[in-house]
C-alpha cells in the first residue's frame, strides 16, 4: 500500500486562556478530532466561517503548533518538533501561502533576492543555477523580468501575491497550504491568482491544501472539500458532488448562500444566528442552535462523522443521502426555501 503524502488523524488543537475574561475556562478547542488524507498532486478546499478552526489545522498540519491530540504523518512520517533540523527538512516539502502578502514579504528587499533566498539558505544548486530558476519561476507566475529589481510596495496586491507564490515553489515543494490567499485582493484580481494556483499546482503536480470562507473559490481549485464548523469537521465529500448535493444543513446553507449567477439576492438564504465561538460551544450537535431542522436529539448527542457511501463524510442525525438541492435553479432550492423560512 502506498502512503499518502499527508495523513492527519484525529487531531485537536487547545488554546489554554489563562487570563482576562477567560480565567475560569479551562480552554478553547480550536480544533477538535479532525482527520484528513491527502495524495501526491491532489487537492483538498477547507471551508468553514470564520473562527471554525481553518488556519489553526492549517499550522498543525505544517507542524507550526503541535496538535494537542491526535497526529499528523507527512508522507508516513510523524511530524517532527518545530524548529528541529528534521523539521527545517520537512518544511522544505510544505510551503504555506497567507492572506497578505506583504506580510509575508521582506520590505527591504528587491523580488529576484527574495524569491531566491530559499535556495541561498538551504545551499541548493550553483549561483547560476539559482539564478536560473528565478528566472523560470517569476515567469511561471506570469511576472515580467521588470520587476526583479523592485521592492514589495511598488507592486500590486495581486503582483505581490505572485512573488510569495514563486517564492514558495522555488524548492520544488510536495505540498502548498494556501490560507485565504486571495481574500485581501480586489475581486477582479482573485480570479487571476486562482487560476494561476490551480494551473500551477496541476502543472507541477503539487498537493494542495486551499482554505478559505469563500465556498466558490474553493470548489474551483479542489477535487474534495472539508466543510468545518467549530472545530469538527461536519461534512467531507468530492466538491462538485458536495456542491449539487449537500447533505449537512450547515453546508447546504453555504451553498445557497455563495452567489451564483442567476440567482437573485433575495433567493440566497443566509445563515442566521451566532457565529462559531469555541469558548461557548453548544451541546450535541454545535450546529444545532442554527439549524431549521433541528431534533431534540441533536441538542444533546453530537453525530459522528459518518460514511454515507458515494466518498460522502457526513456528521448530522438527519443525514440520509437521499438528500438534493437544486442550486441550478434561479428561485432557489426547496431547501433553502425551508431554511430561511424556519429561520424567521
Ligand atoms: N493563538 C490562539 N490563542 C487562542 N485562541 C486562538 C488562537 N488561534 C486561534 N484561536 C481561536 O480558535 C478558533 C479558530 O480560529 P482559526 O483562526 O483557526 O479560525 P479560522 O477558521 O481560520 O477563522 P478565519 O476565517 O477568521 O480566519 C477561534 O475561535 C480563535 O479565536
Ligand atoms: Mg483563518
Amino acid at each position: 500500500m502506498t502512503r499518502s503524502l499527508l495523513d492527519v488523524r484525529s487531531i485537536a488543537r487547545v488554546y489554554d486562556m489563562h487570563h482576562g475574561m477567560f480565567a475560569k475556562a479551562a480552554g478553547v478547542r480550536a480544533v477538535d478530532d479532525v482527520s484528513l488524507l491527502l495524495e501526491r498532486g491532489d487537492t483538498l478546499g477547507i471551508v468553514g466561517e470564520s473562527g471554525s478552526g481553518k488556519s489553526t489545522t492549517g499550522r498543525v498540519v505544517l507542524g507550526l503548533e503541535p496538535p494537542s491530540a491526535g497526529e499528523v504523518l507527512f508522507d508516513g512520517r510523524p511530524m517532527p518538533r518545530h524548529g528541529s533540523p528534521e523539521w527545517r527538512k520537512a518544511r522544505m516539502r510544505m510551503q504555506m501561502i497567507y492572506q497578505d502578502p506583504f506580510g509575508a514579504l521582506d520590505r527591504r528587499m528587491p523580488v529576484a533576492a527574495q524569491v531566491r533566498e530559499p535556495l541561498d539558505i538551504h545551499a541548493i544548486g550553483t549561483p547560476a543555477d539559482r539564478d536560473a530558476r528565478v528566472g523560470e519561476l517569476l515567469q511561471a507566475v506570469g511576472l515580467s523580468a521588470s520587476v526583479t529589481k523592485r521592492f514589495p510596495h511598488e507592486l500590486s496586491g495581486g503582483q505581490r501575491q505572485r512573488v510569495v507564490l514563486a517564492r514558495a515553489l522555488i524548492t520544488r515543494p510536495d505540498l502548498l497550504v494556501c490560507d485565504e490567499p486571495v481574500s485581501a485582493l480586489d475581486v477582479s484580481i482573485q480570479a487571476q491568482v486562482v487560476n494561476l494556483l490551480s494551473d500551477l499546482q496541476a502543472d507541477l503536480g503539487i498537493a494542495m491544501v486551499f482554505i478559505s470562507h469563500d465556498l466558490r473559490v474553493v470548489r474551483q481549485v479542489s477535487r474534495r472539500i472539508a466543510v468545518m464548523y467549530l472545530g469538527r469537521i461536519v461534512e467531507e465529500g468530492d466538491a462538485d458532488d458536495l456542491f449539487v448535493r449537500p447533505e449537512h444543513p450547515y453546508t447546504r446553507a453555504l451553498v445557497s448562500a455563495a452567489p451564483m449567477p442567476g440567482r437573485r439576492m433575495a433567493d440566497r438564504d443566509m445563515l442566521q444566528g451566532e457565529p462559531p465561538n469555541p469558548a461557548h460551544r453548544p451541546s450535541g450537535c454545535s450546529f444545532h442552535p442554527r439549524c431549521p431542522v433541528a431534533l431534540a436529539r441533536c441538542r444533546t448527542e453530537m453525530p459522528a462523522l459518518a460514511d454515507l457511501g458515494g466518498n460522502r463524510l457526513v456528521a448530522c442525525h438527519l443525514a440520509t443521502g437521499a438528500n438534493s438541492i437544486d442550486v441550478a435553479s434561479p428561485s432557489g432550492s426547496a431547501a433553502a426555501r425551508t431554511m430561511e423560512g424556519a429561520a424567521r
